[in-house]
């Protein structure tokens, strides 16, 4: 732990050096404790240059989510306000839903750098190798009905959108309901999970949980799907921090969980500027069906709302219908 806290006030001043005095003052360790914590850090590859009477300083080091590097500029979120970084995880959502059950309040998140048993919609695995993407959940306890949720992981697509926006200076598209699109390819999914109490039919907890392909390059993804999935990286054609964006992405949750449910109008605003999928035909797939059909627009519960060959128009909720674009991915 003083590993992590000893890289946390190093980032939070980075540029500067940091006496060893002040460090172990502000952690309440001891001087050897503080350059423990430094040739542990030194070892894991971090460049941190030292110079007498002055400290330490962060120069460089590699990108791993790890809370050291996410709680500082985290501090005063909710949403972030405890973290837990793992190396390996089944999935992220899952390890949520076992944090929940255990009684841990809301505000959790949990962050993987590789998922064995990734999760998506409609039972469907999402790829996460090792030390490519960003695979977060984070543990919320609304005091609200369950119908008053059902919009939430359109808000949640908003969010991941200002979040990858803020640092990379690109804004994705949304393809309806929350899969966020970047060059016409798959970037990022969102699964969300909520828990009810069996006897009440209570909310217990809500689990958003956001995979954003990152620095993967195309051999990352298996070959079914190479074509329709890419990465910040290869559309962006540089590598992109996978510690600023879980702050940023963060951050964005943070933001808006704290407007949840009052601000609507702003989040179906930018949902309807984000979102691709009106003006497109679609086909609407169940297990037994599928049909075609036009999309016309995002309504007022961040339904899909589409016309039917025969003129009659229906309103899509989320979770109702997998919603296909008829030419390429989108
Ligand atoms: C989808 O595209 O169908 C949704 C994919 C959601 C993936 C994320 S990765 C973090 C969290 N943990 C999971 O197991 N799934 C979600």
């Amino acid at each position: 732990m003083s590993r992590e806290n000893v890289l946390s006030l190093l980032r939070e001043r980075q540029g500067e050096y940091l006496s060893g005095e002040a460090m172990s003052r502000a952690l309440g360790i001891s001087r050897a404790g503080v350059w423990k914590a430094i040739e542990g850090l030194r070892q894991e590859g971090y460049v941190i240059s030292s110079a007498p009477n002055r400290g330490y300083r962060l120069e460089q080091g590699p990108d791993r989510l790890r809370a050291g590097e996410l709680a500082g500029p985290l501090s005063g979120c909710l949403i972030g306000r405890k973290l837990l970084c793992l190396d390996t995880v089944d999935s992220t959502n899952t390890e949520c839903k076992r944090q929940a059950m255990a009684g841990e309040p809301e505000g959790l998140v949990v962050i993987s750098d590789e998922q064995t048993g990734g999760r998506g919609r409609l039972g469907r695995t999402f790829q996460s190798p090792k030390g490519c993407g960003l695979y977060l959940s984070a543990l919320l306890r609304p005091k609200l009905e369950p119908a008053a949720v059902t919009d939430f992981t359109a808000w949640v697509a908003v969010a991941v959108c200002d979040g990858i926006e803020a640092c990379c200076g690109v804004r994705p598209q949304i393809k309806w309901t929350n899969d966020i699109i970047l060059g016409g390819k798959k970037l990022v999914g969102i699964l969300t999970e909520l828990g009810l109490e069996s006897e009440s039919n209570a909310l217990e907890y809500l689990i958003p949980g956001i995979g954003i392909n990152v620095n993967h390059r195309p051999e990352d993804f298996s070959p079914e799907i190479r074509d329709m999935a890419t990465s910040l990286s290869q559309q962006l054609d540089k590598p992109v921090s996978r510690v600023e964006l879980a702050i940023q992405v963060t951050r964005a949750l943070d933001r808006m969980y704290a407007q949840f449910p009052e601000n609507k109008a702003e989040y179906l605003e930018k949902y309807r500027a984000d979102c691709l999928t009106p003006g497109h035909q679609v086909q609407l797939v169940t297990p037994v069906s599928r049909e075609e059909a036009w999309a016309v627009e995002i309504d007022d519960e961040f339904r899909l709302v589409v016309e039917m060959p025969d003129g009659s128009r229906r309103a899509l909720s989320a979770g109702e219908v997998s919603v296909r674009g008829m030419y390429g991915y989108v």
